[in-house]
């Protein structure tokens, strides 16, 4: 087993620093930024079906629900498709409106969860094209998609989902980066521009894991702490949802993860000098509000770590700790911000002597209800 873990201590410290590779091995093929090209698989042969939809349903649980929620910003902002992120559990028992015209879109690592698949059969059932994005090669869920995208990140075995994670929201950045360039919804320049930047990602996420060090000592600052707040926006504010869960499931502290400008609608009431405040404010275009934001919690006392944009120094002042990412296109952002909250789950819970790669709890794969 140490040999599986290639030197680390735990699968999940292993998976993390796999990143990198894994991002690239989804791409491999799909993608030429040179060339300027996209080409997926499963999405050529029934892009008629997709660019014809009238929406788009995803549907997930846990992480793979999470990445969702980024590819639905993806899919408006870029595509400038109508879409639905449902909780795969929430979905099949609703009496959902769901039609031919809709596609619905599965994300799911393990492609065994039992409420994703129940799901899917719902939609299926109603006439709705299904495409997976599936980790597990000839899983189940994976079977009954009419077509799909293997996220290619290799077996996961930590049970809290890192590499998944940024696969899933790899994939869907190339899916919406191909429908936008079919549908004519974003220029020549910009798409060769987001096309380059996805290339430079795996690059730049081994530049966020040699910050390792730093996020560790402000984990031992917050290790003691019973409850976390995890800030952002836009495309940000899912992976403030992510990296809430992550602490919640491998070192058991309580943790919220909450559009930032939600914050004055009920957790400022929760804000002293025993709150840290993760707020992720690389948003090139909420930046502002984002400051703001912070000064709230300073004003409360609260214990604010920043994840910046290389370079920043209005935040870097005003926070308590920061930890930097390289720029990229905002769009691209989730997958550099949610590497430091990984790394910073994984020592808090390390710390906290905690079993990081089976929580108690808590399964891999769910695939009872
Ligand atoms: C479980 C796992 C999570 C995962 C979720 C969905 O709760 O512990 O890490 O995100 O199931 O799993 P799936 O395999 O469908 O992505």
């Amino acid at each position: 087993e140490s040999l599986e873990k290639g030197g680390f201590e735990y699968f999940m410290l292993k998976e993390i620093h796999e990143q990198s590779k894994t991002i690239s091995d989804c791409m491999r093929g799909r993608m030429n930024a040179e060339e300027g090209w996209i080409h997926l698989g499963g999405l050529e042969e029934f892009s008629n079906k997709l660019l014809d939809a009238q929406r788009f349903i995803i549907a997930g649980c846990g992480t793979s629900w999470h990445a969702g929620l980024i590819g639905e910003y993806l899919f408006e902002d870029l595509a400038r498709i109508p879409v639905e992120v449902e909780y795969a559990s929430e979905l099949r028992y609703r009496n959902p409106i769901i039609s031919e015209k809709d596609v619905v879109i599965a994300l799911s690592q393990s492609g065994e969860t039992a409420d994703t698949l129940a799901a899917l059969e719902l939609a299926k059932s109603k006439g709705a094209m299904i495409y997976g994005i599936v980790n597990s090669v000839g899983s189940s869920i994976a079977r009954l998609t009419d077509a799909g995208s293997y996220i290619h990140a290799g077996p996961e075995i930590g049970v809290a989902s890192t590499k998944a994670f940024t696969g899933q929201v790899t994939l869907l950045s190339m899916m919406a980066l191909s429908l936008a360039r079919k549908r004519g919804t974003i220029s020549q320049t910009y798409f060769l521009q987001l096309l380059h930047e996805l290339s430079y990602i795996p690059a730049k996420v081994e530049r966020v894991l040699k910050n390792e060090n730093k996020i560790k000592f402000i984990a031992s600052e917050i290790k003691d702490s019973a409850n976390a707040l995890y800030l952002g926006r836009g495309y940000n504010f899912p992976v403030a949802l992510e990296g809430a869960l992550k602490l919640k499931e491998i070192s058991y502290i309580h943790a919220e993860g909450y559009p930032a400008a939600e914050m004055k609608h009920g957790p400022i009431a929760l804000i002293d000098e025993h709150m840290p405040v993760i707020v992720i404010a690389t948003n090139r275009s909420a930046y502002d509000k984002i400051v703001s934001n912070i000064q709230e919690v300073k004003a409360r006392n609260g214990y604010v770590i920043a994840i910046v944009t290389e370079g920043d120094e209005t935040i870097s002042q005003m926070a308590d700790s920061v930890i930097e990412i390289p720029d990229t296109e905002e769009p691209l952002t989730p997958l550099l911000s949610v590497i430091p909250l990984q790394l910073l789950s994984y020592h808090i819970a390390l710390m906290r002597g905690c079993n990081v790669d089976q929580p108690r709890n808590l399964a891999k794969s769910v695939t009872v209800e």
